[in-house]
């Protein structure tokens, strides 16, 4: 990239929605999760977490109510914050959001809008089979509803199902961040969406970060047109395989949700342990795990789980040394300094 003839025009400010070829780019990272997008209809932002802003403050303003799956990621919820609005948990099973009570919410609440990460949830680690996937959208199209989903972990799902923006391209705007598969530091998603909300992104972008970084979509760029960009996904997706080979071994006799291509697992604490406990005897053993109310929406009950990330250290010989301390302690009974909590 230093060599490249064009750096200064590469470096200087773009299209607040990102150059075409960036936009192109965009295109075709949403295409392998299966979004089938025009290049004029992508938008670069700043990570998925900007993508969640621009995507929400497309469709919402400030008091306005949206719905989100009972246990979400938390910069969800910082964002909604941020905007003013309020945000109501839908219940959800393995598969995500559960269509009755969607369509219940929907009913009392008349919402516009529900955000969702249909492959490999954050945190449950979740996956919306074909069939959720259709009821979602029949419900979403009932009640005029834009699903906003973030797809920060759909690349590395082996067989997702169809697209929810594939079943209904009219009411889904899709972010598609690419954190979790390139690099965090790149700062870059793709946001797409039905033409009239692609149309409000560009002002939305300008007036919250002008445009993306024009390094990190370089980057971005170049790795998914010269083929960089898949090597690095069939990698991670090989490291996953082993990392989540270790962690079968180590939970064998526990319950937890870990679908193949997720970064983390849901571990379910047993019945003998207060979660937050078994959270404090895990950092005095020096490992930290994330309980369930850290991503509930209130008014919902968090769940008795915690999630364990797989990633959070590089060599397989302390993951796996971790693994089975975390193991060993869901099987221990609680000691009463941290089971019972003033
Ligand atoms: C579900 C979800 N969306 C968005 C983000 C933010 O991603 P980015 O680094 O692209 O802003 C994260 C980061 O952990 C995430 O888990």
């Amino acid at each position: 990239l230093a060599d490249a003839p064009d750096l200064s025009e590469i470096m200087a400010y773009h299209d607040t929605a990102g150059s075409k070829r960036d936009r192109m780019a965009g295109a075709k990272w949403l295409a392998r999760l299966g979004v089938e997008a025009q290049p004029d209809n992508v938008v670069v932002v700043s990570g998925a977490q900007h993508g969640i802003l621009v995507a929400v403050a497309s469709v919402v303003g400030p008091g306005e109510l949206v719905l989100a799956e009972s246990h979400t990621y938390p910069g969800f919820q910082g964002c909604a914050r941020l905007l003013g609005l309020r945000v109501r948990p839908v219940a959800m099973d393995d598969q995500g959001i559960l269509p009755e009570a969607l369509e219940a919410a929907c009913a009392v609440d008349k919402p516009r809008l529900l955000y969702c990460m249909p492959a490999l949830q954050n945190p449950t680690a979740a996956v919306m089979g074909p069939e959720r996937r259709a009821e979602i959208v029949e419900i979403a199209r009932r009640f005029d509803l834009t699903l906003v989903q973030d797809e920060i972990h759909g690349g590395l799902v082996e067989d997702p199902g169809p697209s929810l923006s594939a079943l209904a391209p009219e009411n889904v705007i899709t972010i598609a961040g690419v954190s979790k598969v390139l690099l965090p530091g790149l700062r870059i998603a793709y946001l797409t969406g039905p033409p009239a909300r692609a149309a409000l992104f560009p002002e939305l972008i300008w007036s919250s970060s002008w445009m993306a970084s024009a390094l990190g979509s370089e980057l971005a760029t170049r790795w998914i047109e010269d083929g960089t960009a898949d090597r690095i996904v069939r990698e991670r997706r090989q490291e996953l395989d082993a990392r989540q080979a270790i962690a079968h071994r180590c939970f064998a006799r526990q319950t937890f949700r870990m679908p193949r291509g997720a970064y983390h697992l849901w571990l379910t604490i047993p019945e003998h342990w207060d979660v937050q406990a078994y959270v404090d005897a895990a950092l005095d053993r020096g490992i930290a795990v994330t309980p369930a109310n850290a991503f509930v929406v209130a008014p919902a009950r968090a769940d008795r789980a915690v999630r364990i990330s797989l990633t959070g250290v590089q060599d397989h010989g302390r993951l796996e040394e971790s693994l089975t301390n975390l193991a060993e302690l869901a099987t221990r009974r609680a000691s009463l300094r941290t089971s019972v909590r003033l």
